[in-house]
């Protein structure tokens, strides 16, 4: 009995000491200069985002956030980091003082001082000194609104707010319709409908009920239509199904502080307030949900990764990058606005040609049983949509940028032992929908008309019939060179599931990037490019510069990056580039100042294509260079700081790529290989889930990776190491210990095989 008592104490001891790691995380970190981080209040996997939404000169906000404008409102639900055009900022309230006689005219309100936040909390003031206060649980959100005393203290409601675009690509959200009724008990409930955005989505649905736990002096509600100035409306609901007519609320108060909660719902108002009414019930304190997302950030994310590194710096990058890298996909189970199933549902996927190339491979790694499920539930879109996401956005699969890259995702966790309770043989028949049957193109993208940009591959036609895509197709070579990695990802589950002749046959369609490489396509003295083609033939590129966007041959990255994509083939792409040497010369020249001329270096740390570039030394037995390109990006290109991210976020995906430098590896994904560089620290401890840890040690180098970063040996699960990459098996499925000894020179310390080179015959 004295023994079990001791114990308790001990447990609860164990538990107070429990560091709070969410100290080292910046919510401001990354959101300038092109990051668009979210830095509102929100849970893991969220579906309530909530934070500040800013208007500044016609520049999209994409998070909702800017450092500089006013504010518009303060909305329940944004995206992560991305880029392209806003998405949401929709179910709003803005405080406003004084006599409003015309709330539904797209007010704004100045700001004063500089916003604060931390996890799970945010604060800002505006220049009528009203101090707003955010805080979030994981489908509703609290307000704490502190008043001057000597005004006329409102919040508007107006349903017709989202986040504008002002890039003049069609891509502007618009306002279809909405209501608001308030009811006896002051609280108020409604829906408002919107579309378009990013992914050019049709109509969708959002509901909401809010609660005040002051009593409100006044309650108005008002329709708008067009410019025209507000009308307001007896009854207490407004209701309009047409996108001219603008609806919302006003209520007035006495109280300085005046707290309100606010659920949202994408099934029925009914249950946004069993949402709110669950997870924030009256009478729960702002600060008990400020506190409740700190354990939760803690409990389910941050002490997941743990290191003895004590350094400032580090520590803010690295428990930053992984909060950044939780807050989508959204969880949306219960919450399938499109069918009734008992499959787990995700969305905001945003976008897996962003994400799979190693951001979903550390998403399996940290978060098991939430992985499992966000495949289940891509299998379940399929099973339902027709077609797995390549990215969706309220509940609408789009925009495919190129291949149709959950397929990567998928064999991923295939071959990583994801199982549970997926059901494979419909992720394979998922994925064969992908492989050989064309999406409409319907609607039709006016940024890329030709083909399907919603969903599958819209170039498939081409890639069937002649195992190349021609300039019929918008970016015909980019496409082609994800096709070839998609169908590798074909090949692995088909494999596994013991489909051997399907396997023999994505297999073989894997290696037709090659079709693609023209041997005399020349530039900067190197020979052979991944270049446009049509039935005639290879059609001349400028390799340096062939860069575009939608309706071009290569989207976002030139054919200086392309000819790298297709890592599962690459012992052939090392024979046709020349052998070894040459690898390793035309590696060098993307990291070499001036290459470009005024343009500066050809590799782009700002965009994912670029990811792997800095690690594919490994392939030609370079493991030393590998460590020093990529460690420099990563300390050059990153900081702590606003503008700490090379180029957008894209989810996390960024950060992602961050953390696995910390770490020490780098996922190739489709296959169960890690290409292992050289670690930050001289110890890192992984939580891997089940009781299984993944413990990285180093002596030798500085504990930061600033120096002293050459690996000198490696022991995996305390034997000699010889290899520069290891398996999943090796340190994942059941935990293990990398010991790496590290040095200020290049040694060549891995002579064992080279990686593996699957499609390569
Ligand atoms: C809002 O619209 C929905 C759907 O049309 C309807 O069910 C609901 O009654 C409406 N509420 C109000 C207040 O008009
Ligand atoms: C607010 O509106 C409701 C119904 O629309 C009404 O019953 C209530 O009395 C109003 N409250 C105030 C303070 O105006
Ligand atoms: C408010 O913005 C909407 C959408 O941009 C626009 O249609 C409307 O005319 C604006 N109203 C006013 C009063 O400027
Ligand atoms: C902490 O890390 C940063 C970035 O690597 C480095 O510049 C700084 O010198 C380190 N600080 C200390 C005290 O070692
Ligand atoms: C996702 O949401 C559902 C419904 O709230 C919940 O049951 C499930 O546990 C969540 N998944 C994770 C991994 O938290
Ligand atoms: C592989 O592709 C080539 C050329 O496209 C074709 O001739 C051959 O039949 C294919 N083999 C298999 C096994 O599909
Ligand atoms: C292929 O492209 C070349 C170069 O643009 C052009 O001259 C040729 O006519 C094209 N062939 C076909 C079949 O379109
Ligand atoms: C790229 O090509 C375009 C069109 O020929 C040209 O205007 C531009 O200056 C070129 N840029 C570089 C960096 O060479
Ligand atoms: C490293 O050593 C192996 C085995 O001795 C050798 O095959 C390889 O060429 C060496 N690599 C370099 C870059 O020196």
């Amino acid at each position: 009995m004295k023994s079990f008592k001791m114990l308790t104490g001990l447990t609860l001891l164990a538990l107070s000491a429990a560091e709070d790691l969410t100290k080292h995380v910046d919510v401001f970190m990354g959101t300038q200069s092109g990051g668009n981080d979210f830095p509102g209040a929100a849970r893991p996997f969220g579906m309530v985002k909530l934070g500040p939404d800013l208007l500044h000169s016609g520049t999209d906000s994409y998070s909702g956030y800017l450092p500089n404008g006013k504010f518009s409102g303060f909305s329940l639900m944004h995206e992560q980091g991305t880029g392209g055009a806003p998405k949401y900022g929709t179910v709003s309230q803005l405080p406003l003082v004084g006599d409003i006689t015309d709330p539904l005219s797209n007010i704004t309100v100045s700001r004063s001082g500089t916003d604060a936040g931390s996890v799970g909390y945010y604060k800002a003031q505006t220049e009528d000194g009203v101090e707003v206060e955010l805080s979030a649980s994981a489908r509703a959100g609290i307000y704490r609104y502190t008043f001057p005393s000597d005004v006329e203290k409102n919040i508007l409601v107006d349903v017709s707010h989202v986040l504008p675009s002002f890039r003049g690509q069609g891509l502007g959200q618009n306002y279809e319709g909405g209501n608001l009724t308030i009811f006896a008990d002051g609280h108020y409930e409604g829906l408002g409908t919107y579309n378009n955005g990013w992914n050019e989505a049709p109509d969708w649905t959002i509901y909401f009920c809010g609660y005040f736990d002051s009593d409100a002096t006044s309650n108005k509600t008002y329709t708008a239509t067009g410019a025209a100035s507000s009308v307001e409306q007896s009854g207490g609901s407004v209701s309009s199904t047409s996108s001219s007519i603008r609806v919302g609320a006003l209520f007035t108060f006495s109280d300085e502080e005046v707290i309100s909660r606010v659920g949202i719902s994408w099934i029925s108002s009914t249950q946004a307030c069993s949402n709110v009414n669950r997870e924030i019930p009256e009478g729960m304190s702002f600060a008990s949900v400020v506190n409740d997302a700190v354990s939760e950030w803690n409990e389910e994310v941050l002490s997941k990764v743990t290191t003895t590194n004590t350094n400032d710096t580090s520590l803010s990058l690295l428990y930053t990058s992984l909060y950044f890298m939780h807050l989508i996909p959204t969880n949306q189970t219960g919450e399938n606005p499109g069918w009734e199933s008992d499959e787990p549902y995700y969305q905001d996927i945003f976008t897996f040609w962003d994400l799979f190339r190693c951001s979903t491979a550390l998403m399996q790694v940290l978060q098991p049983t939430t992985y499992e499920e966000q495949i289940r539930s891509l299998i379940d879109i399929w099973r339902h949509d027709g077609y797995l996401p390549d990215a969706r956005s309220s509940n609408y699969n789009g925009r495919t940028q190129g291949g149709s890259n959950a397929d990567n995702v998928l064999a991923d966790a295939y071959v990583k032992g994801v199982r549970g309770s997926v059901n494979w043989e419909d992720g394979y028949k998922a994925m064969v929908k992908d492989a050989e049957v064309t999406p409409a193109n319907s609607p039709v993208d006016p940024m890329a008309p030709d083909s399907s940009t919603h969903e599958g591959r819209g170039a498939l036609p081409d890639w069937l019939n002649l195992g190349y895509i021609t300039p019929t197709y918008s970016r015909a070579v980019s496409r082609a060179v994800e096709y070839a990695a998609n169908d590798f990802g074909l090949y692995q589950v088909a494999s596994g599931l013991g489909k051997h002749e399907d396997a023999a046959k994505y297999l073989n369609r894997s290696r037709n990037w090659r079709n693609h490489w023209n041997p005399e396509q020349t530039s900067l003295g190197f020979s052979g490019f991944v270049v446009p083609r049509n039935t005639t033939g290879f059609i001349e590129t400028d390799p340096l510069n062939d860069s575009g966007y939608w309706g071009d041959p290569y989207y976002e990255a030139s054919s200086w990056a392309y000819s790298w994509a297709d890592v599962h083939d690459m012992r052939h792409l090392v024979d046709l580039m020349g052998g070894a040497e040459t690898v390793v010369n035309r590696l060098d020249t993307m990291f070499t100042e001036g290459a470009r001329g005024s343009s500066g270096i050809i590799f782009d740390s700002t965009n994912e294509p670029m990811f792997n570039i800095p690690y594919l030394y490994h392939y030609v037995g370079r493991q030393d260079l590998s460590v020093s390109q990529s460690r420099k990006v990563a300390k050059s290109d990153y900081s702590t700081g606003v503008s700490g991210l090379p180029g957008n976020s894209d989810a996390g995906a960024m950060q992602t790529w961050l953390l696995w430098n910390m770490i020490g590896l780098y996922p190739i994904t489709g296959q169960s290989t890690f290409l292992i560089h050289s670690p930050w620290f001289e110890s890192m401890t992984i939580d891997l889930g089940g009781n299984k840890k993944l413990e990285i040690t180093s002596t030798g180098g500085d504990d930061n990776g600033d120096r002293d970063f050459y690996v000198q040996s490696l022991k995996v699960n305390g034997k000699a190491w010889e290899k520069n990459w290891l398996t999943w098996d090796d340190v994942f499925a059941n935990g293990g210990t990398l010991e790496f000894e590290l040095g200020s020179t290049a040694l060549n310390w891995s002579t064992g095989e080279l990686p593996p080179s699957p499609a390569s015959e």
